[in-house]
């Protein structure tokens, strides 16, 4: 007997239909059911194939005009950042150091990170995200904070301490040896403690020594199953930079590669400049990327080039980050959009299928959670968000002459917002739902 059944219609992506023709990725049922037991699903189909299955007392909530999907994947997102979202005027380099590492400095106080990581894994829910990949500071304070607001809710977060022992302000450097301590120590309290992940952080190439990026490697061979994040050729001058501090390096992706950074558990943001030779050792290594399409335009880094990131010659996995606060949006519809125009730009249009599969799929993928999260099938975690189109009156308006899914659900990630979010269910929890609009 499941412990809880949703009804509506349900869409899911079932492989990456950058990869083969978008019919094949991905699922539709029009009116269909999930049971969900101990915080799983346990079944999914049509609702009149199941109905049956739904005894009398299980309660059943019905989403009539909505479609149900698997929550947002948030691929890369800075939790010590939101207070400075929306900041004006500077470029990457200039915008860690006037904006992001003061507001970092600050999360040595255990209260103020707990009080902005509440608030911000609210803020993913309130968006349909139900996973993210998340970076911390340097404090350990600022992990606990993070994995203890996730733990509260039973989410699937991973997230680690940010190792960087150079070029920035005292405050917010720890040193080679203490990155190292501090990362065990919060990996052996934090990796697998419930839904929750270690991810291994040094912050990029130009705040980390040599022998920092070693003991980050150390990490990742000491243990198997952990992941890596980290930055990688966002902005040219960050580029130049790189070269400078590694002159040794063929190029900064062979940086990461000599400490051992560089494989199938590493996901690295942005990637814009990255080159052929570059793109090449990320497919073969099986590294994967996170584009953070409006961090990119608001911080004016340039234009990620996702068909090339895709091309089938030699395709890489690819995850979709909102990469607040340099990203300026909570919404990963308002992520795809801007993702899209930036393939506009590009001169190529990306398909509805293709960009939720980037919420969705991809960035689970890139993760290394697609086996829990990221679609709707039996076994899976019941994290599932509930897309209202008719959720303003511009978009009620923009439904009625939809003649397709295809057609509602693009007009839906260019148009809509959190308000589009009806309600957020995190392993089978109802965790958000949206005060009546209207
Ligand atoms: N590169 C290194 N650190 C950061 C960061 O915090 N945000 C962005 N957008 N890029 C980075
Ligand atoms: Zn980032």
């Amino acid at each position: 007997m499941p412990d809880l059944a949703l009804r509506g219609g349900l869409y899911t992506l079932i492989d990456d239909p950058f990869l083969q023709p978008a019919a094949d990725s991905a699922l539709y049922e029009p009116d269909g059911l999930i049971l969900i037991r101990d915080g799983r699903i346990s079944a999914l189909g049509a609702y009149s194939a199941l109905r049956d299955r739904v005894g009398a007392d299980v309660p059943l909530r019905h989403y009539p005009d909505a479609i149900l999907l698997p929550g947002f994947v948030d691929a890369h997102i800075h939790f010590p950042q939101v207070e400075i979202i929306g900041s004006y005027g500077a470029q990457l380099l200039e915008w860690l150091n006037t904006y992001t590492f003061p507001a970092e400095a600050k999360f040595t106080d255990p209260q103020h990170a707990g009080r902005i990581a509440e608030f911000f894994v609210d803020e993913l829910l309130l968006n349909g995200t139900t996973a993210a990949s998340v970076f911390c500071t340097s404090a350990p304070a600022s992990v606990d904070a993070i994995f203890e607001a996730a733990q509260r809710r039973n989410m699937l977060l991973l997230a680690g301490k940010m190792m960087m022992d150079r070029h920035a302000p005292p405050a917010i450097l720890d040193s080679a040896q203490a990155s190292y301590d501090d990362s065990k120590a919060l990996i052996e309290r934090w990796h697998r403690n419930g839904r929750g992940r270690y991810t291994v952080s040094p912050r990029f190439a130009l705040t980390s020594s040599p022998r920092q990026l070693e003991l980050a490697g150390a990490l990742m061979s000491e243990y198997s199953d952990l992941r890596l994040q980290s930055h990688i050729s966002e902005n040219r001058a960050e580029v130049a930079r790189a070269a400078e501090l590694y002159p040794e390096r063929a190029h900064y992706t062979d940086i990461y590669e000599h400490y051992g950074l560089l494989n199938e558990r590493a996901i690295y943001g942005h990637g814009i400049h990255l080159s052929e030779a570059e793109l090449r050792r990320f497919h073969e290594t099986g590294a994967k990327i996170a584009h953070c399409p409006t961090s990119n335009f608001f911080i004016g880094s340039g234009l990620f080039d996702i068909a090339r990131a895709k091309a089938a010659s030699r395709p890489i996995v690819v995850g979709l980050g909102t990469d607040v606060g340099g990203g300026t949006s909570f919404s990963m519809l308002q992520t795809m959009a801007e993702a899209y125009k930036m393939a506009q730009l590009r001169g190529i249009s990306i398909n509805a299928a293709q960009s939720y599969y980037l919420a969705t799929l991809g960035s689970a993928e890139a993760l290394g959670i697609a086996d829990r999260v990221g679609k709707l099938a039996p076994g899976y975690d019941a994290d599932i968000v509930v897309l209202d189109p008719l959720a303003t009156p511009l978009l009620a308006l923009r439904a009625e002459v939809a003649e397709s899914l295809e057609e509602l659900l693009f007009a839906l990630m260019i148009c809509a917002d959190d308000r589009a979010i009806q309600a957020t269910y995190v392993a089978g929890e109802l965790l958000h739902e949206r005060r009546k609009p209207r």
